[in-house]
């Protein structure tokens, strides 16, 4: 049986739309994307869903103001009422209370376009670019109180050049994220990923001989 998925999201949806293609593009995928909730009835991830054949949801999250709780019992009914099994932020611009965090504790994912835990929070490309780091990328991981933390599923990297701005960084990473987010939920979805304390280990963990080094030095 295939797990029943939600993605939560409040924009573009560009990871959404790289979790629905995985999910429809083999039988064998693990999930199947139930429903894609947004907390703002803007977001423009809600056609790219509905073009896809997807449910969609809104639970708009302004008129509960600073009631987090509320707007998280509204928002709860909505996925118990989609038999939701495992959750996949993406790009989801509201933060949860312990509690909701805890409910849901192993079974909710966030990506984060860093090499966590370097630079969580608000503009990650551009406190990558700041710090002068030469590799920088994606994280798929748990999600925990905490903003931007939590056991880590999966990661990718890309290098960094000097030549880059925050949005030609953005866009590398971006990639990376599109290629990792439906790996990481097929490892989760297919039970090939457990928690250990703070730890999460996959059946897919091994060591690769690949390298990436950045800047590459010529001979
Ligand atoms: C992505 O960079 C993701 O890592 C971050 O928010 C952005 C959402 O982009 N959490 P999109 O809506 O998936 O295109």
């Amino acid at each position: 049986m295939k797990r029943r998925v939600a993605i939560l999201i409040s924009g573009r949806g560009s990871n959404m739309a790289a979790l629905i293609k995985a999910a429809a593009a083999s039988h064998d995928f693990p999930a199947e994307i139930a429903v894609v909730i947004s907390n703002r009835a803007d977001a423009a991830g809600l056609e790219k869903a509905k073009a896809a054949g997807v449910p969609t949801a809104v639970v708009e999250s302004k008129p509960f103001g600073k009631d987090r709780a509320g707007f998280e019992a509204a928002l709860q009914a909505t996925l118990d009422e989609c038999r939701i099994e495992l959750i996949c932020l993406a790009g989801f611009m509201r933060l949860f209370t312990a509690s909701f965090v805890q409910r849901w504790y192993g079974r909710m994912l966030n990506i984060h376009p860093s090499l966590l835990p370097s630079f969580p929070g608000l503009d990650p490309h551009g406190q990558a670019l700041s710090a002068g780091v030469k590799i920088s990328g994606a994280t798929v991981h748990f999600v925990i109180p905490e903003t931007d933390a939590g056991p880590i599923l999966m990661q990718g990297a890309v290098s960094v050049s000097d030549h880059d701005s925050a949005d030609t960084l953005s866009e590398r990473i971006l990639e990376v994220e599109h290629r990792i987010y439906p790996d990481a939920l097929r490892l989760l979805a297919s039970g090939q990923a457990r928690l250990e304390g703070d730890i999460c280990k996959t059946v897919a963990s091994a060591a690769s001989g690949n390298f990436l080094i950045s800047p590459v030095v010529g001979e």
